[in-house]
This record gives structure tokens, sequence and C-alpha cells, in this order.
């Protein structure tokens, strides 16, 4: 059946005076719109093939990873695993920055909840493939400051013999760089398998839906959230598809102005020639899918370096209720803020480096279309 509109006479004078006034007119959600939200639905049940990992999805491998995770022995402080900044419920910390070895981390740490479907890793994107990234916090001396000899010793006095199965080769045979390879290859075969349940969200958009069918979508309870979500705040062109995440680039006017605030501009630039990178000698496929999306990616960064000035990789919101505080700096500290955050257009334009994303404007939500917002966030 066609979707009945009554569309006020009024509209057609107004949309000659001001464009975005007659969209906010147009009745919610237009054929586009109601796709927007049913495509952000339906998270595949199993994280895509990564070929840069030929461990990925080796039983024996996830086993490994597991016990690694949550291992302090793969730090050189003995104090810290991965799951000490990526634990609880939200699989991250309740403190805007995290303590490792040596301090306080830069950033807040990201939620590794469905993080093997994201395609660059780090705010900055400055890990290409999800495995890669592991050999970051091993190494960061402020994170778990290993060095190949520590990682050696732990695998020598307890999975010497996991170890083998996995990699047809004793720990003694194994080179330094490559024992860190491996070591995080079995890791990510571990976080590949952290998929939050299903949420309420796609059910309420699969109802909404139905209410569009049937022409009663202003009385669903979701109505005025999702018009938020998906028009006034346009958030969906960047937490978009399953993922809620376009795992893109972006400068949304978060205040920092601290080392690393240049954001992906340096951050992708320094993946390209590092050994572990998808297209290094440690990758099971240096020529494949990830390695064109590298160098793809490094070229647009040549070409238009501005874009990614300040800008950071689009978290996914799916499981955001659990991982407080929030953005890269841990500055906001619960959902609310961030509703305020993207209502007021962002911080102050000189506390960030860069230029905010011509989508992140001043929204001036009412109390009502916050609340409804808020609403929609939690239920993802
Ligand atoms: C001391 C705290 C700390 C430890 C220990 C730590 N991390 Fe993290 N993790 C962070 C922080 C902070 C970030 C964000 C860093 C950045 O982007 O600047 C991060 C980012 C990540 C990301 C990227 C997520 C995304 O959405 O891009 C992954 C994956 C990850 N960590 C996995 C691990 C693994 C695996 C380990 C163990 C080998 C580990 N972390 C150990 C703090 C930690
Ligand atoms: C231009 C792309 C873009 C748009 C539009 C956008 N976001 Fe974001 N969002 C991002 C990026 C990039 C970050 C990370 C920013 C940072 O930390 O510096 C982010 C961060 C967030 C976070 C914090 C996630 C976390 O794990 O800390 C939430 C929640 C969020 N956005 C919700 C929204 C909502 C709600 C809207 C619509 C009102 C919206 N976003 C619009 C790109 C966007």
């Amino acid at each position: 059946m066609p979707r009945q509109r009554s569309i006020p006479t009024t509209l057609a004078l107004a949309s000659l005076t001001l464009l975005a006034t007659a969209c906010a007119e147009d009745p919610f959600p237009s054929d586009a719109e109601l796709q927007q939200l049913l495509d952000a639905t339906r998270l595949t049940s199993s994280a895509p093939l990564d070929a840069t990992n030929a461990h990925q999805n080796d039983p024996l491998a996830i086993e490994l990873g597991t016990k690694l995770f949550h291992d302090k022995g793969l730090s050189s402080c003995g104090t810290i695993s991965c799951e000490s900044c990526h634990g609880g419920m939200g699989l991250t910390v309740d403190t805007p920055l995290a303590k490792g070895c040596g301090g306080d981390t830069a950033h807040n740490p990201p939620s590794l909840w469905n993080v093997a479907w994201l395609d660059e890793f780090m705010w900055d994107g400055r890990a290409d493939r999800l495995w890669n990234q592991a050999v970051l916090p091993m190494t960061n001396p402020v994170e778990m400051a290993a060095t190949p000899a520590t990682v050696r010793t732990l695998l020598t006095t307890s999975y010497a013999a996991d170890y083998q199965k996995v990699f047809g080769e004793p720990v003694s045979a194994t080179a330094d760089e490559r024992i860190l390879a491996n070591v995080s290859k079995a890791i990510a075969a571990y976080e590949n398998t952290l998929r939050s349940p299903n949420p309420r969200f796609d059910e309420d958009v699969a109802r909404f839906a139905a209410a569009v069918k049937a022409g009663t979508e202003p009385q669903d309870p979701s109505f005025l959230g999702f018009k938020v979500l998906v028009r006034r705040g346009a958030c969906l062109t960047c937490h978009k598809g399953p993922r809620l995440s376009d795992s893109g680039f972006h400068n949304v006017g978060v205040s920092d102005l601290n080392a690393g605030a240049a954001g992906a501009l340096l951050g992708i630039d320094a993946t390209y020639d590092w050994p572990y990178s998808s297209r290094g000698p440690h990758s099971d496929d240096p020529e494949g899918a990830a390695a064109n999306r590298l160098l793809t990616l490094r070229l647009e960064i040549q070409q238009r370096p501005a874009n990614f000035l300040g800008a950071r990789r689009t978290p996914s919101l799916r499981a955001i209720g659990l991982t407080a505080p929030y953005m890269h700096t841990g500055a906001l500290a619960k959902l609310e803020d961030v509703v305020d955050f993207y209502s007021r257009g962002g911080d102050k334009e000189g506390t960030f480096l860069g230029a905010k994303s011509v989508t992140i404007v001043p929204l001036n939500l009412s109390n009502e279309e916050k609340a409804a917002l808020l609403e929609v966030l939690k239920s993802m």
C-alpha cells in the first residue's frame, strides 16, 4: 500500500525561502530516511573475515588469545592485562583515562564490543587491522610496556604447547617481531568473538517500519527519537549501517590541544610503513583488500589533509549505554552530556585543531527532543 501523506500547503512557500526548513517540515520519515534506519540494524552474527590474520577463526587461537587477553604477565610491570583497560560490562573503564604500567593513558579506551566489525582502529586510525592494533598497547611504555623478551618469557613458561599448536613452530624459533605479530593474531581471534547482544533498537526500528507501512508512525513511541537521530541530528550520516559507524574519519569538534590533537592526519600516516601493517611482512594477505584500503586512505589524506586534521574514527554506538565516559578524551561523563554536546554544535572553535565537519552545527534541541534522542541511544 502506498504511503499517504498530507503536505501542508504552506510548505511550498517555506521551501522557496529556506531549503533546510522545508526539509524539516517534510513528513518523517522519507523513504531514504526509513532506509537509513533499517540499514542501521542487524549486525552480522560473526565478524567479517580478515584475510591478513590467517588464525582469525582457529578455535585454538581463540582459546590462546582469550588467556593472553586476561594475562597480566603480558605486561612488563606484571600488573596490567588487556582486560585492565577493557573489562566489565562495557569492555572499557569508567574513568576518562586508564592506568597502565607507566601512568595514565593519553585517551579514553574505546569499548571492545563489536570491534572486529570495524575497518580502522584507535581514535586516529593508526592501526589498520584488529590484530596489529594489539602490538600498540603491548609495547606502549604507558600501557603494558612489554618487549619481545617479556612476551617470549610468558609464552615459554605458560603457553609453549598452545603456541606451537597454533603457529606450527616453537617459541624459541620465532623471531622477535614475529612473536608480537603472532600473539596479536591470537588475541584478535578472541576479540573477534566480542559481539554485543542484539539491541532493542533493532526491534524498535522493525516496529517503526511496520507503523510507517500502516501510516501510523506519528503515534509510534520511537517517532521523535528517530526523527532527531536521522533528520535533526543527522547522526546516521556518520554512525551508519549495522555497525552504527562508517569507520570513517570526522572532526566533530571535541576540545583537545594535547599531543595527538592532529588526529587521523598523522595517525594513518604512521601505519603506512609500519612492519605490522596490513601490507607489511607479518600480514597474511599483504596485497589484498586491507592493504588496498590503506593505500587509498593514505592517498586521500595526501589530497585532502584538512579533512583529516583533528578527525577521529567514528566510534560504533552499539552498546553505547555501557561505555561512559565518552569521546576520545573521555571528557563527556554521561550520554546526556553527549546529547548536549551535539545540540550546541560541538565545542568552541579554537579549542581543537582543524575544522568541524559541515554536519556538526548547533541543533538547539528542545528538552523533549533531547530526552527522545537519549532513549534511542540507550536502546542501542
Ligand atoms: C592501560 C590501558 C590499556 C591497556 C592495558 C590496553 N588498552 Fe586497548 N586501548 C586503550 C586506549 C587508551 C585506547 C585508545 C588509544 C588511542 O586511540 O589513542 C585503546 C584502544 C584499543 C583498541 C581500539 C578500539 C577501537 O575502537 O579503535 C583495541 C582493539 C584495543 N585497545 C585492544 C587492546 C588489547 C588487545 C590490549 C592488550 C594487548 C589492550 N587494548 C590493552 C587502553 C588500553
Ligand atoms: C560528522 C560525523 C558525525 C556525526 C554527524 C555525528 N557523530 Fe557522533 N561521533 C563522531 C566521531 C568522529 C566521534 C568521536 C569524536 C571524538 O572523540 O573526538 C563521535 C562520538 C560520538 C559518541 C561517543 C562515542 C564514544 O564511544 O565515546 C556518541 C555517543 C555519539 N557520537 C553520538 C552521536 C549522535 C547522537 C549524533 C547526532 C546528534 C552524532 N553522534 C553525530 C562522528 C559523528
